[in-house]
């Protein structure tokens, strides 16, 4: 009787044990990115419970950059525009460089008993200034079935990725391949690069129909190719026949 009460507390414990690992190994396990733009600020927050801690550092890079004791680290290469909170220990760092970006990582113990170290992964990226470079490389006209085929290169400097909108639908990659009907009419293709903290687009209009550019210039130009052949037919006829 007293046996199967103790079995009864004993697996109680282990449950308990269980579901406390368990939900240590969850709270550990996430992987935070940071995405942030060259010249912003990050606050990094280890988001662990604050009582009762008896240690506490940020690691990056394998040097300790702040710590409980010392604070902001002399040794740290964000020495001069970083702060530690000595109450959750969220560490920011202000004017972000490129060369920033890194896994920080947060160690620490409480009641002298290490807890899980808490990484987090700042990724700093330079915004996109310029809009991206449009090119038809390809168009055909098929002039009996009456469509086009049209490809299209996007390109961009930097790590970005390239989406394509035609109406309503998308596709990614820098390159983009249409089959546009004669009925069509003219077509927008917006091509958008983006990294993690910005985007640029641009967009080109294309038709797929006999008359194309040239052709509607010179129908817009040909009243103004007659007026100036009469213009000149009639000057110089009149000056010939002065000069007679
Ligand atoms: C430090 O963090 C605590 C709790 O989040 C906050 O109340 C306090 O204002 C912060 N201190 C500073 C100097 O930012
Ligand atoms: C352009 O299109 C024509 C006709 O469809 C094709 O023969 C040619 O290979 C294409 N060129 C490129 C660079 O895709
Ligand atoms: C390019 O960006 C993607 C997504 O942001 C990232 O996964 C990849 O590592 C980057 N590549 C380089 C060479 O920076
Ligand atoms: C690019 O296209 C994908 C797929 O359609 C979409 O999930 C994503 O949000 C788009 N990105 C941008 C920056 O428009």
């Amino acid at each position: 009787m007293v046996g199967g009460r103790c079995y009864g507390i004993f697996m109680h414990s282990i449950v308990l044990l269980l579901w406390v690992c368990l939900h240590y190994v969850e709270a550990s396990s996430g992987k935070h990115i940071i995405h942030r733009k060259v010249g912003e600020t990050v606050e990094l927050s280890p988001g662990l419970p604050t009582e009762c801690v008896t240690a506490a550092t940020w690691k990056y890079g394998g040097i300790t950059v702040a710590g409980k004791d010392v604070g902001v680290s002399k040794k740290s290469p964000f020495k001069d525009r970083s702060e530690l909170n000595l109450t959750d220990f969220t560490l920011t760092v202000r004017k972000l460089i490129l060369q920033d970006s890194g896994d920080f990582i947060f160690v620490s113990d409480v009641n002298y008993e290490h807890r899980p170290a808490v990484t987090i992964t700042l990724q700093v990226h330079e915004p996109i200034t310029k809009q991206p470079l449009l090119k038809i490389l390809n168009f055909s006209r098929e002039a009996s079935n009456k469509f086009c085929t049209v490809l299209l290169e996007c390109s961009s400097t930097g790590n970005v990725t390239f989406n394509w909108t035609v109406g309503s639908q998308t596709q990614t990659g820098p390159r983009l391949h249409h089959i546009m009907k004669e009925e069509d009419g003219e077509i927008t293709f917006t091509c958008t690069v983006s990294n993690h903290v910005s985007e640029k687009s641009a967009l080109e209009t294309i038709k797929c129909s006999k008359d194309n550019g040239m052709c509607s210039m010179i129908v817009v130009l040909n009243p103004c190719i007659f007026f100036f052949f009469f213009f000149f037919f009639f000057t110089f006829n009149h000056i010939f026949r002065d000069h007679n």
